[in-house]
């Protein structure tokens, strides 16, 4: 399928790893000018590098933190004016007991999931308007409709951001500029393989990857029967990318393997 975006400018914020990486290799690959960004230098360069000469298409790193004004800006000056946006961060760390979460806790992850993605977003929104066309996805995750007790640093903030885009998906439409989010349950990213400490610490089990994986399969069923890779997301979120996509507005489309179980 020829997803229509050739030439067009694509900014993956939070693009050298897991998901965003994973979308960033489709966008490339369907020939996107593409832009990356993230906190950590050498794998950003890396993945730049590798992206540029695997698909033959001009790939800009900026090293930017989205959660931050600072970040923002830099990424606002290296690439003004993307067709596509699509934003991602790592996955927040889960929480042990609820009741010692803190209000720094509640800041950070509010900054991180909620602030960094809205104010990337209002930046770049009236320049898609102007344009009359633009695509914007956030990938979020399903514990934003799902809530469960030990994402409370991420389910909560993307639950909020979900709600924003509902309203204004809405509004900006009209203008051929199309928001939906992408919810993930559980894939195997760099960025989950990071959090095996701190979840095993949250669930008092011993520091290593495959009794965190197998507690937290028991723990969760996942109908498909496996946990996924970042490419099993990644052709939805280019097909949301693309102008094939212009009837599908304000969407949160889960993509768990079934996990998540309701009709909607
Ligand atoms: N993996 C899962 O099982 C899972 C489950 C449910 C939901 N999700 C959600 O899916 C999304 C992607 O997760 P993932 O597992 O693909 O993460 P990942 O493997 O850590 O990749 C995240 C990417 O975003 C960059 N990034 C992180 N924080 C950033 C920031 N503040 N500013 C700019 N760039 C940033 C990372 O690079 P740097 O770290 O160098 O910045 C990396 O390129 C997250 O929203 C996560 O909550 C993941």
């Amino acid at each position: 399928m020829d997803l229509q975006i050739r030439g067009k400018k694509a900014l993956m914020a939070g693009g050298s790893a897991g998901m965003g990486r994973a979308t960033a290799e489709r966008l490339a690959e369907a020939g996107a000018e593409l832009y990356i960004s993230a906190r950590r230098e050498e794998r950003l360069m890396n993945a730049a590098r590798e992206m540029s000469e695997k698909y033959g298409v001009k790939v800009t790193a900026v090293v930017a933190d989205s959660s931050k004004e600072e970040g923002r800006r830099a990424l606002f000056e290296a690439c003004p004016d993307p067709d596509i946006l699509a934003i991602t961060i790592k996955p927040p760390a889960p929480n042990g007991d609820f009741l010692k979460l803190q209000p720094e806790d509640w800041r950070d992850s509010i900054e991180t999931a909620l602030i960094g993605p809205i104010e990337i977003m209002r930046h770049y929104i009236p320049g898609m308007k102007e344009k009359g066309w633009g695509r914007i996805v956030n990938i979020a995750t399903f514990s934003a409709k799902n809530p469960m007790l030990w994402r409370l640093m991420s389910g909560p903030a993307r639950s909020a951001l979900i709600n924003y885009t509902a309203s204004v998906s809405r509004e900006i439409a009209q203008y051929g500029v199309n928001i939906n989010n992408i919810l993930p349950g559980m894939f195997a990213t760099e960025g989950a393989d990071e959090l095996v400490e701190v979840y095993a610490d949250a669930f008092g089990l011993e520091r290593d990857r495959d009794v965190a994986m197998n507690h937290f399969l028991e723990n969760n069923k996942i109908p498909a029967g496996f946990v996924a890779d970042a490419a099993d997301m990644a052709p939805m979120a280019a097909l949301l990318c693309s102008p094939l996509s212009r009837f599908i507005v304000g969407q949160n489309i889960v993509i768990d393997g079934g996990q998540h179980h309701s009709l909607f």
